[in-house]
Formats: structure tokens, C-alpha cells, sequence
């Protein structure tokens, strides 16, 4: 008897002291709970022993509960409850399948689904590396949808275990590492459901285009514009809505423009030109739990205004909001790091500010390049502060989502890629 195949959620396997059930439920009711005992953090099998138990002590049976094309379900549960939910239920003279599917519905009922805990400050994450293609933008893009996916739905989810697993098999055997084979660190979690701005802040578009929006016309208004002091109405009137179901419009682009080009020129002439983002975005922010900043492969004054942008806010604890540095493996790029930390800390310094690091995403990682990806990687880990939050295959799905202009996460839900989006978003929140 393998109490893991019926749930591997959490807790350890408790076979050896609970007896198998079989019996019936409505695919409906089957799927409500397995979903809500994963919002609630508990196995399924503990849920249905705290309905039977808590329907047998009611006064009497609850309202008949449709369980047309119920189909075959089993569970575990401690020895002698199925016996004595038997007597119950012939007693109340109700079959063992409405009886079961009133206890489950009355577990759904009284467990309801947590409500989604938001930040009182707005996170601010700027995603950032001067070193053009590491994956800023894919990195952004699939990070704000992994947090806007739906609640109510379980999608794949690689835990942080998995990651762990992958960096020290590359320690012991570099060969070897493979970030994403192992379908057993593959768990089935409910979206966060935050709701996400994404901030193209390139000139380049890229973000804007490849989520299939269409970058702002250069005599319109424009974030240059409302950083630059001289807006032509709400910032918020230039926001989309990256419409798709798993995201209910929880999603939202702010698109770029290509006068962004001159933003460092136009910046030179503001007041505390490093706070123009901030100014700029401040309006917004209520509306948003996360706001993602994709910049540009850039040290300017944009990167400044970025990197302040994501500074620690008074009253916000260490590690909400900062920079998410995107590398690639490879020794090439290390030099790229050097230059981002050195500024950010100039910047740190220079303004007396908290500037926080969120972490390192290892993006384009494919071991089959043998001992400079594997090597690089590790160089990557040893670092330690900032860690290692996130890694990200080389494949092929982040192109394919490119080309068709879709987001990474309704294109291709279950693959490798996007179950690793979802692990980064739960090490960043
Ligand atoms: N994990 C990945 N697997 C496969 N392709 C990827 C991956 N990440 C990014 N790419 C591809 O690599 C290219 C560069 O990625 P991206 O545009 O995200 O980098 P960037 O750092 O934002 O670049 P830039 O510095 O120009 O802004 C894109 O074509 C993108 O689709
Ligand atoms: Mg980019």
C-alpha cells in the first residue's frame, strides 16, 4: 500500500496505520477537492477523514448532492472510520456515494479557499544585466505570469528541492546536472494571483512585442514622458491587459516606446533624476501587488533610476522589493555581474539607500555544454549573496512563445520552462 499515490503532498506517508477505501465521487467534487486541499496545504486523504468525521457528527444527513457519473476514487483512512460512516450512513439511509460526496462537500463548505495574501507596499522588482540576451525580458515576462496565475487552478510547479538537487548534482558531478528531469519534484500548486504590472522599460520593445501588445507611437504619450516631467495624461490610460484566462486580467503591460532611446538625454534635465521612475509609477502602484521592471542592457541614468525605483521603502521588510539579476551560464558573463553590483552599490552608497538583491536567475542553462555551463553554474551558486534563486533551461518553448507572441505560461503551461517560472516566483515571494 503507497499512500503516495493517492496524494504526495507534504507528510509523511502514513500507510502502514490507515486502511484503503474505495468508493465513488463525481469528477466535479473530486477535482474542487483536490484543489482546495492544496490551496489549504493538507492531503487529500486528511481532508476526507475530517468531512466523514465531521459529517457523521451532524443530527442528521445534509442536502443531497448530485453525484451523476461519479466514478471510482480511493483514500486512506484511519482503520474503523469507513466502517462507522457505513453504519451512519445506512442509518440515515443514504448510499455510501451521496454519503461520501455530502461529507466532502461539507469539508469544501467549512475550508474555504485562504484569501490571497497581499503586500501593503506594492513589491518592486527590476529585473536587470547590461549584458544584452541573457533573458531579462524572458525572465520578466514568465516571472509575472507565474505570480498572476489563478488560484483556483493546480498547474506544475518544480519546488525548490528540485533546484537544490540540480546545483549540487553539478557539484558532485558536473556531467550530470540536469535542472528539470526528475517528474517527482514536480508538484501541483494554486496560482499566487497577484496582480502584476510588467514595465517594458527598453527603448528595444522587446517586452511589448513579444506579449503581442504594440509599442507606444512616438508622438503619444509615454513613461518617457511622465519621468521626463511633461506628461500628456494618465500613465495609466497607456496600460494592456494580457488577456488570457489563467490570468482573469490580473496581467497588465505598461508598453514601451521608442522615445525611450532619449530618456538618459531628457532625464539630464530633471530634478533627483534617479526618483523620476518612482514618480512616474508612484500613481499606479495601488492598483498592483507586483510591478516587474525589464530594463534595458544599459548603465545609464535609466539603470539609476531603476535600481532606485527598487530600493528598499521604509517600513518594508529586507527582500521584498530590489534587483533580480538575470546571468547566463557562461564565464562571459561574470564580468557583466561585476560592473551591475559595482554600480548598484555606488548607487547604494552615493544616495544612502537599501538597495536589495532578490537573487541570481541562471537563464540558458543546457549541461549538455558540458563542464563551461556546468563549471559556470557552479561559479554562480559559490557566490551565496546574492544566491541562486532561480534556473532556467535552454529550450525550446521560450522561442516558440517568442515567435507566436504569446506568454510563455498559456503557450506552453506544462513545460520545463514554465514550471520553473513558477519555482523562481515562489522563491521571490
Ligand atoms: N531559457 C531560454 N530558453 C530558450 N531561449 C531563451 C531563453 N531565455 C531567453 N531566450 C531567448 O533568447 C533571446 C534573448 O532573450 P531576452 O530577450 O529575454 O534577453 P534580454 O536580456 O532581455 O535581452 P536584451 O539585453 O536585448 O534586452 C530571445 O530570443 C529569447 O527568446
Ligand atoms: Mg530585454
Amino acid at each position: 500500500m503507497n499512500v503516495s499515490m493517492v496524494s504526495r503532498m507534504s507528510s509523511p506517508a502514513t500507510s502502514s496505520d490507515r486502511e484503503k477505501v474505495v468508493s465513488k465521487l463525481p469528477g466535479w467534487l473530486r477535482q474542487n477537492l483536490k484543489v482546495r486541499a492544496a490551496q489549504r496545504g493538507i492531503e487529500i486523504q486528511a481532508a476526507v477523514e475530517e468531512g466523514i468525521s465531521a459529517w457523521c457528527d451532524l443530527a442528521s444527513a445534509t442536502a443531497a448532492v448530485d453525484t451523476a457519473g461519479a466514478d471510482s476514487f480511493a483514500t486512506f483512512l484511519p482503520p474503523g472510520q469507513w466502517e462507522g460512516f457505513r453504519r451512519i450512513a445506512a442509518d440515515r439511509r443514504v448510499s455510501l456515494i451521496q454519503g461520501l460526496a455530502q461529507s466532502v462537500q461539507l469539508w469544501l463548505e467549512t475550508h474555504p479557499a485562504p484569501d490571497i495574501e497581499r503586500p501593503s507596499i506594492t513589491r518592486r522588482i527590476v529585473v536587470c544585466n547590461q549584458k544584452g540576451g541573457v533573458g531579462k525580458t524572458a525572465i520578466t515576462a514568465g516571472l509575472g505570469e507565474a505570480l498572476a496565475e489563478d488560484p483556483d487552478t493546480l498547474q506544475p510547479v518544480r519546488v525548490a528541492k528540485a533546484l537544490t538537487k540540480a546545483l549540487r548534482a553539478s557539484e558532485a558531478h558536473p556531467d550530470e546536472a540536469e535542472p528539470d528531469d526528475d517528474p517527482l519534484d514536480i508538484e501541483n500548486l494554486p496560482g499566487p494571483g497577484m496582480r502584476v504590472l510588467l514595465v517594458d522599460f527598453d527603448p528595444q520593445c522587446h517586452l511589448t512585442n513579444q506579449l503581442g501588445a504594440a509599442p507606444l507611437p512616438m508622438n503619444g504619450d509615454s513613461l518617457t514622458n511622465h519621468m521626463a516631467g511633461d506628461p500628456k495624461g494618465d500613465l495609466g490610460d497607456l496600460i494592456v491587459s494580457i488577456d488570457d484566462d489563467t490570468f482573469n486580467g490580473r496581467l497588465h503591460l505598461l508598453p514601451a516606446c521608442n522615445d525611450a532611446f532619449l530618456l538618459d538625454v531628457r532625464l539630464s534635465a530633471v530634478r533627483a533624476r534617479e526618483a523620476a521612475l518612482e514618480r512616474a509609477l508612484a500613481p499606479l502602484e495601488a492598483d498592483y501587488d507586483v510591478i516587474i521592471v525589464d530594463c534595458p542592457p544599459s548603465l545609464g541614468l535609466s539603470m539609476d533610476a531603476a535600481a532606485y525605483y527598487g530600493r528598499r521603502r521604509d517600513g518594508e521588510t529586507p527582500g521584498q522589493s530590489g534587483a533580480l539579476i538575470v546571468v547566463q551560464a557562461e564565464d562571459s558573463s561574470a564580468d557583466a555581474y561585476e560592473l551591475l553590483t559595482t554600480q548598484i552599490d555606488d548607487l547604494r552608497g552615493d544616495l544612502q539607500v537599501d538597495i536589495d538583491y532578490l537573487g541570481i536567475v541562471v537563464n540558458l542553462y543546457d549541461s549538455r555544454r558540458g563542464y563551461i555551463a556546468t563549471s559556470s553554474l557552479q561559479g554562480w551558486v559559490d557566490i551565496k549573496d546574492p544566491r541562486v534563486v532561480g534556473l532556467i533551461g535552454d529550450l525550446k518553448e521560450q522561442k516558440e512563445a517568442v515567435r507566436v507572441k504569446e506568454p510563455l505560461l498559456s503557450y506552453a503551461p506544462k513545460s520545463q520552462q514554465a514550471v520553473g517560472m513558477r519555482a523562481l516566483a515562489r522563491e521571490v515571494l
